[in-house]
């Protein structure tokens, strides 16, 4: 691990020291080569080789990743799931997964569909009663991966239970915990117990939309040379270029996730407020119920927020068509505000039964919220919303919710940063503007949280079957893809 101060500082400079160059550039150049000059066979004098193996601008990356994450060593991916794919890899026939059962659905469909031909066999049990979760252990468990929060429901992980139920059944069994919707700015998994913290970086890490790559961190010496020589020996590393862009994505994660916090949290509580919600899922409002375990091993909620919208399909998708700021598309994390219907986008390849036990229904909307300025956020939430569900004339004053005192959320537990993380502030409860006779706000309780409603799309699955590219779908099974 560098040391290089607190967070801020070390995203800045860790692995970037400009003497480590010919040049003294301050930011790591592109090095592109493949391979490397060799003075002798066989002998390294930069301790390059051949790219694949190791390449300047990813280590300088990898270093940077190492440093804030609290980790020895870190290895990039060509993308979130081939990192996915890489600790699946760890693994040996007959040996079994226990995972928790609402994570990411490409992940769900590794592991059943890329693992079990492997001979791993998964399981997929909530988290909620961690005694219960241990419970599912069996003799063979060799992995156990867990989401926290939880795409798309947002569910929260007792990340330290976890590991200390898991590892007073078997010590050896590998914990990887799926860091994508926090980033290390808010939630260190390896301080909290973590054998692996892995992170699609796709996302929050370099937050620009424009390169795929996953992150695995771990202080585990074992671990880290046998992920080194998968690393090596499979090949899926990501592209100079490609770590140059998340290097300089880096260097601003600090700022960008204090922007995205104080936004989700305003966009959170105006909805909260509105008639035409039902439900609205964020960790940092004190009705989310998980929300006391996030204070505790977190530093600050991140710009995820999921809500029901009262109505049906025909609801979602009218406001999916009207938002405008907004963008609708998958994938999440970056700086521009992205919303989608995880029942047939992100979470169409997860077993129908399955989503609709989880409560991944026609209603359930996830919003990755943006840095772009609040008031247009809202006011876009606002019309779409109007666009959407009809009547319920009474709908909260946008102004009401853009102020800096909206923006303020309940203490969590300590600052990673210099720069300090937008908690540490009272709650609040919000106003609603003229609300008329007989229009009430909807009140959302936490026993509401992840009841199941009838889903016409659970029910029918593959909405954009035929729709994707052909040579994506994979041979001979279920046809739906996930993508971000
Ligand atoms: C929580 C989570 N984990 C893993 C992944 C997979 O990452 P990638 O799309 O970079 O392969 C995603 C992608 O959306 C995700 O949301």
């Amino acid at each position: 691990m560098s040391d290089h101060g607190k967070f801020a500082t070390s995203a800045i400079h860790a692995g970037q020291e400009p003497e480590k160059w010919k040049s003294w550039a301050v930011c790591p150049p592109i090095s592109l080569a493949t391979t490397f000059k060799q003075p002798d066979p066989g002998v390294t004098k930069s301790g390059f080789e051949y790219s694949r193996g190791g390449n300047p601008t990813r280590n300088s990356l990898e270093e940077a990743f190492a440093a804030i994450c609290h980790g020895k060593k870190a290895l990039v991916w060509a993308s979130g799931l081939a990192g996915t794919n890489a600790v699946l890899q760890l693994l040996r026939p007959n040996d079994h997964v226990l995972a928790i059962d609402d994570l990411y659905g490409g992940t769900n469909r590794l592991l059943r569909r890329l693992g079990e031909p492997m001979g791993i066999q998964a399981d997929f049990v909530p988290t909620a009663n961690v005694d219960k979760f241990a419970d599912s252990m069996k003799p063979n468990t060799k992995l156990v991966w867990i989401e926290s929060p939880t795409n798309p429901l947002l569910q929260i992980t007792d990340i330290r239970a976890v590991v200390k139920q898991v590892k007073a059944k078997n010590k050896d069994c590998i914990i990887v915990v799926d860091n994508t919707f926090m980033s290390a700015y808010f939630q260190r998994p390896l301080d909290l117990g973590a054998d692996i913290e892995f992170a699609s970086v796709t996302k929050y890490y370099n937050g620009h939309s424009d390169v795929l790559m996953g992150v695995t961190i771990t202080n585990n010496a074992d671990l880290a040379e046998r992920l080194q020589f998968i690393q090596f020996a499979a090949g899926a590393v990501p592209g100079p270029f490609d770590c140059y862009l998340v290097n300089r994505g880096l260097k601003t994660l600090h700022v960008r996730m204090a922007a995205h916090a104080k936004n989700a949290i305003r966009v959170a509580r105006y909805l909260e407020a509105h008639p035409k919600v039902r439900q609205v899922i964020y960790p940092g409002l004190e009705s989310h119920p998980g929300h006391e375990i996030a204070k505790r091993q977190c530093h600050g909620f991140s710009g995820m927020v999921t809500f029901r919208i009262r109505g049906d399909i025909e609801a979602s998708r009218t406001f999916l068509k009207s938002i405008k700021v907004f963008t609708l598309a998958e994938s999440l994390g970056a700086v521009e505000s992205l919303a989608e219907l995880p029942c047939i986008m992100t979470h169409a390849s997860v077993p129908a039964e399955q989503r609709a036990q989880l409560g991944i229904t026609d209603d359930l909307i996830r919003l990755s919220v943006g840095i772009e300025d609040i008031e247009d956020l809202i006011t876009d939430l606002q019309q779409a919303l109007n666009a959407a569900v009809p009547g319920y004339e009474a709908t909260p004053a946008v102004g009401e919710f853009i102020t800096e005192d909206a923006a303020k959320t309940s203490a969590v537990s300590k600052q990673p940063a210099t720069t300090a993380a937008p908690g540490n502030m009272t709650p609040r409860t919000p106003k609603v503007n003229s609300v008329s006779s007989g229009v009430a706000t909807p009140t959302r309780s936490a026993a509401g949280y992840n009841a199941p409603t009838t889903s016409r799309l659970a029910e029918s699955p593959a909405r954009y079957e035929g729709s994707r590219p052909p040579s994506r779908h994979p041979p001979g099974g279920q046809s739906t893809i996930t993508f971000g």
